[in-house]
């Protein structure tokens, strides 16, 4: 349990961890590519952790020099191979795809927290391209057996980058053409670095069609996360002034600014450029008396891992706050419709659980309290913003979880875990 006091005021510049989709991205793709690859900036958060230690069972070399990653790829994976993902979704759900596409067999499987995640969204689509994935009874463990692969046209129900993602990286390996086409469109880092390793892809909205390519090395320089800086753009917004350098404003990524735009949040983008094929910038936020919002299905991919922030912030903000479409949630590290609307309560706001979002009456101030993580890192992070911004502060029990995406971040706050 670590308690957070309340404080006044907080400001500062920070300069946060790597951005964690494209970590993973940029080890496992490399991994599996022609040549070696130096990326630096690398999140080494337990989740691209985990994702380093499939790649190294399946046969990559990867030298690790503090945030900054050798990879020699191999085309060929080893065969046989159990494969731990940990806590990871991105690992677990991309990598199925791309094991898929090899021809080769594997276990995958991860703790408690996974093993409850759906993964018929993955077997299913791969299975349009005569992929052999059993999952156990729609979850992990899965295993994959070889098989060749044939170019299919999928259509997603639900918005998904690591479904598509899973579907594109095994397409990579079909025979023929395949297409993937979402709802809305969801995070297209996958899609921007197939690009870069030299694959056939063609982009048409939210429709995206790849043929059988081989992938180059590709050096990747990561932008800094988003989704880590939001906690600190967020603290900006309610109690003073934040600069979060060098943070990745990827479109599909930035529904933090939308929702920014609609509660009024003053902030700026300072110092844009591109790097590695993603547009970076330093965000600066100021503090700002917010008014209520309402966010639908089409808003929710590019907020998707910032959904419990946005909600805590529209309980510090004036009027009633409605947030729907986002039944997804229900199936992240934990079900964080339920997790959050507990957050918002403890520390005295007023939530209400939607099926598929919430409805947050928003108050001037919110007393504090205690707040379990249920093991999920953004509901941690999340917490500890709230507790900072309310009036007594009080504890976040199990925070040591933040190290899934963020290992520094109490340090960045300043305090210590006990
Ligand atoms: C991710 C995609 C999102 C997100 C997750 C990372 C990715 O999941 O919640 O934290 O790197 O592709 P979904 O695509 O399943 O919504």
């Amino acid at each position: 349990m670590q308690q957070i006091d309340s404080r006044e005021y907080f400001s500062g510049e920070f300069e946060l961890p790597g951005d964690k989709s494209v970590t993973h991205r940029a080890v496992m793709l490399n991994s599996g590519a022609d040549g070696v690859a130096v990326i630096e900036n690398a999140l080494m958060g337990e989740d691209c952790v985990s994702t380093c230690r499939c790649m190294r069972a399946l046969g990559a070399k990867i030298d690790v020099d503090g945030t900054t990653l050798r990879v020699s790829g191999t085309p060929h994976f080893r065969r046989g191979t159990e494969l731990n993902c940990g806590n990871s979704g991105t690992t677990i759900r991309l990598l199925t795809g791309y094991v898929a596409g090899k021809q080769i067999d594997a276990k995958l499987y991860g703790d408690e927290s996974l093993s409850s995640r759906p993964m018929k969204r993955v077997a299913e689509p791969l299975a349009l391209l005569g992929a052999d994935v059993r999952t156990t009874d729609g979850h992990a463990p899965v295993y994959v057996s070889p098989k060749l692969l044939q170019g299919a046209d999928v259509e997603l129900k639900i918005a998904s980058a690591q479904v598509k993602s899973a579907v594109l990286l095994a397409g990579i390996s079909a025979d023929g053409e395949t297409s993937v086409t979402e709802p809305v469109k969801s995070r297209d880092h996958t899609e921007r670095m197939l690009s870069a390793m030299g694959a056939d892809i063609a982009i048409d909205g939210n429709r995206v069609t790849v043929r059988k390519s081989t992938l180059k090395a590709v050096d990747v320089c990561v932008p800094s996360d988003v989704s880590s800086a939001a906690y600190f753009m967020a603290l900006g917004a309610l109690k003073g002034e934040t600069l979060c350098k060098n943070v990745g404003i990827n479109p599909t990524r930035t529904g933090i600014l939308t929702a920014f735009d609609k509660l009024g949040v003053s902030y700026s983008l300072l110092n844009r450029r591109v790097s590695g094929g993603e547009e970076t910038a330093d965000i600066l936020v100021k503090k700002t008396a917010m008014r209520a919002i309402e966010l639908t299905a089409e808003d929710i991919p590019s907020m998707i891992d910032e959904l419990p922030l946005v909600a805590l912030l529209c309980a510090f903000a004036e009027g009633e706050s409605r947030i729907t479409g986002a039944k997804e949630l229900r199936v992240k590290e934990s079900d964080r419709i339920a997790t959050t609307t507990e957050l918002i309560r403890n520390i005295g706001g007023d939530c209400e659980e939607l099926p598929d979002g919430f409805i947050i009456r928003g108050k001037k101030k919110l007393c504090g309290g205690n707040v379990d993580s249920y093991l999920d890192h953004r509901i941690a992070m999340t917490a500890a913003v709230g507790l900072i911004a309310s009036e007594k502060g009080g504890n976040v029990v199990r925070p040591e979880c933040c190290a899934i995406s963020f290992p520094d971040f109490f340090d960045k706050l300043g305090i210590k875990l006990y």
